[in-house]
């Protein structure tokens, strides 16, 4: 981020937990990292142990890789360790303290929420959703939206959450791929005081989704909607006579738990597979560890379901370990830039788990935001999606946990399910912008692109040499997919993350960014294929290369370059057209920030486009070797081009 990287030496720099922090921490033997390194399936066969069973596993590991069993034989259900286990020491505190837009609260006991799950489970059961039926949720951040992940959980139903500001089309995408056949949506939410019409977008989208037999809505906006005769039906009238009890189904350990739709290098996204023990011992323990979770915190991640961090860090590892989570539907600015710190002190919240986005939009928004408000509440910090600059880490660290608060920058993927590289926050000397070491028994390493482990202080490859629990098992339908996304750059049993990293001489790791055509805008994962693809298929355009611009708030920026086929004119009205169409086809958050109009792009000999040229193009950086262009002149318009955009 244009920072220079700190010397890793430099003693100013480094945040040493704080012995009273150390002392009550959920974990502060450094003995543990060397404990799990030893005997890696003792150290996760101990931890196994902290989640409920309704029958233990026979092996903690089978690894024939890139497969991996885990906790075989073993029996559980997701649902039941987020619910009943909480139930006798817990069930009447707060399991979810939502906040919405328009200032209207609402809490959940464990005891609540377990009867509204038990019952909406019920609800799915009666209208025919049986084990292993994978069940697609397009829900804003309102509690059904909780309350629907667990009750598919509960009878062994697979739900896929799709984001809901994606598009009718993209969640078209998700449901065909998935062979879902009922939805659960709402009619609407508010994003900065206005309504979005949810349950409009799911109309658009079913146009083309045939299959599609039932659809769930929530009534939460009340906004007009229509609802289609014998396929719509409300929420509340199902729930209504429904029954409060039902049982966990019983699901084998490597039964699979949910479906995560996330960008590949390709146009069409993966659905990443995750199994049930093992996700749940991964993010169970991570969140006790990592968050140092205690059952009297208010804990907040601001991360939506829609994304893995909602699935591991809002729902199941913080459920599991009986914490009071806190939900807020809308946007950080309204009605006003203090309104994330309002509910810190409204509510208590004593962790507080954002990405570094919302973090730079806060510093560029000064400290009399958070000034307002009385954080004291808090304890814990953390950050996660994207890399964070020494910078922002620091004014987190210094306006934010005013000092005090231990940061602790994590890194992971969807496909890893938890935390894999963060500090622990009893143990670790933190330094800003370094998510530091990798979690015990997480064997992350540097390599080239041979292989070959590097030494600390050289660019290279982020990769993970040994299993984990809470691994992607496969893709959804994709088993090919899955071996060469992964796992066929190196040995088939080194896991690629696709991230550029390097490690300092203390071991401690400082992520680069992504090494491969995706773009983490705002902490959001976009491929550069699939905007595309969704530019080629306008009928003005003929081609198109997109790449990530590195931006002071987001991280990163959709950057598009496109030839249009002749006949059609550079105008600017066009320019907006494009814009809005790829918005419009994926959602408002995959909004390209320039567009540039261009009658020839970089490419190789063979017509390839060359988007390591584009990139370097729209960074201004040097473009290196240009001489297997077709035609090297390119560069030089398109810099001219780059430069002329700009500075309009
Ligand atoms: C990509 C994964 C993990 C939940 C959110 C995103 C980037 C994530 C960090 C971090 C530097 C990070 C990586 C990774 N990333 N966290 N702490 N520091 N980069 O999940 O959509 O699967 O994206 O996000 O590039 O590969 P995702």
């Amino acid at each position: 981020m244009g920072d220079k990287i700190i010397d890793p030496q430099s003693e100013e720099m480094k945040f040493k937990p704080s012995e009273s922090f150390a002392k009550n921490a959920n974990i502060s033997d450094p003995e543990i990292y060397k404990k799990a390194e030893e005997d890696l399936e003792g150290f996760w066969g101990e931890l196994a142990e902290d989640i409920n069973w309704f029958n233990k596993w026979d092996t903690v590991l089978e690894w024939k890789p890139p497969h991996s069993k885990w906790f075989t034989g073993g029996k559980l259900n997701a649902s039941y360790n987020c619910l009943d286990a909480n139930i006798e020491k817990n069930g009447d505190k707060p399991a979810i303290i939502w906040e919405g837009e328009m200032g209207d609260i609402r809490k959940y006991t464990y005891e609540e929420l377990l009867e509204e799950t038990s019952r909406f489970a019920n609800v799915l059961k009666k209208i025919g959703v049986k084990k292993g039926d994978i069940v697609t949720i397009y829900m804003p951040m309102i509690p059904e939206i909780v309350i629907a992940m667990l009750a598919c959980a509960r009878i062994g139903a697979p739900h896929s959450v799709v984001f809901a500001a994606f598009s009718g089309e993209a969640l078209c995408n998700r449901i065909s791929d998935a062979k879902s056949n009922l939805v659960i949506t709402c009619d609407g939410y508010y994003r900065r005081g206005k309504v979005v019409s949810q349950k409009h977008k799911v109309d658009e989208g079913l146009i083309c989704c045939g299959q599609v037999k039932d659809v769930i809505v929530v009534q939460h906006a009340n906004n007009d909607i229509v609802m289609s005769e014998g396929r719509d039906m409300w929420w509340h009238d199902l729930m209504e006579k429904t029954d409060t009890k039902c049982d966990s189904e019983v699901m084998d350990s490597e039964d699979m738990l949910f479906l995560m739709y996330t960008s590949g290098t390709t146009g069409k996204p993966k659905g990443i597979v995750h199994t049930t023990g093992g996700y749940m011992v991964g993010t169970h323990i991570s969140t006790k560890w990592i968050f140092d979770l205690k059952e009297d915190d208010i804990y907040w991640c601001t991360a939506d379901c829609g994304w893995i961090t909602g699935h591991s860090y809002l729902v199941y590892g913080p459920l599991s370990n009986a914490a009071t989570i806190l939900m807020y539907e809308g946007a950080p600015d309204y009605p006003d830039k203090d309104r994330f710190w309002d509910i810190v002190e409204k509510h208590k919240v004593t962790i507080l788990y954002t990405a570094p986005t919302a973090i730079r939009t806060f510093m560029k928004w000064g400290t009399e935001w958070p000034e307002k408000h009385d954080l004291s509440t808090l304890r814990l910090l953390g950050s996660v999606g994207e890399p964070i600059n020494p910078g922002a880490w620091l004014w987190y660290h210094e306006n934010i946990g005013h000092g005090k608060c231990p940061v602790v920058d994590t890194w992971w993927q969807t496909e890893t399910g938890m935390i894999m590289i963060s500090a622990l926050p009893g143990i670790t000397t933190t330094k800003p912008g370094s998510a530091t070491r990798a979690f015990p028994g997480i064997d992350a390493v540097i390599l080239d692109e041979k292989g070959n482990e590097l030494e600390p202080g050289q660019d290279g490859l982020l990769a993970i040499r040994k299993p984990w629990p809470s691994m992607v098992r496969t893709v959804h339908g994709d088993e090919q997919r899955f071996i060469d996304t992964y796992w066929s750059k190196w040995d088939n049993k080194t896991y690629f993350a696709g991230d550029g990293a390097k490690m300092d001489y203390d071991g401690y790791f400082w992520i680069i960014g992504r090494v491969d055509d995706i773009i983490q805008v705002s902490g959001h994962r976009i491929g550069t294929a699939e905007v595309e693809s969704i530019l080629v298929g306008h009928s003005a355009v003929a081609e198109a290369g997109v790449v990530g611009k590195i931006d002071e708030i987001k991280g990163e920026a959709i950057w598009c370059y496109v030839t249009l086929k002749t006949g059609f004119e550079e105008t600017e009205e066009l320019k907006t057209e494009l814009i809005k169409h790829v918005a419009k086809n994926i959602g408002p958050f995959a909004r390209p920030k320039m567009l540039i109009f261009s009658d020839d792009l970089p490419k190789t000999r063979s017509g390839k486009i060359m988007r390591r040229v584009l990139k370097a193009i729209a960074n201004g950086a040097e473009t290196g070797d240009v001489t297997t262009l077709q035609d090297p002149d390119v560069v030089t318009t398109l810099k001219e081009k780059t430069a002329k955009a700009q500075s309009i």
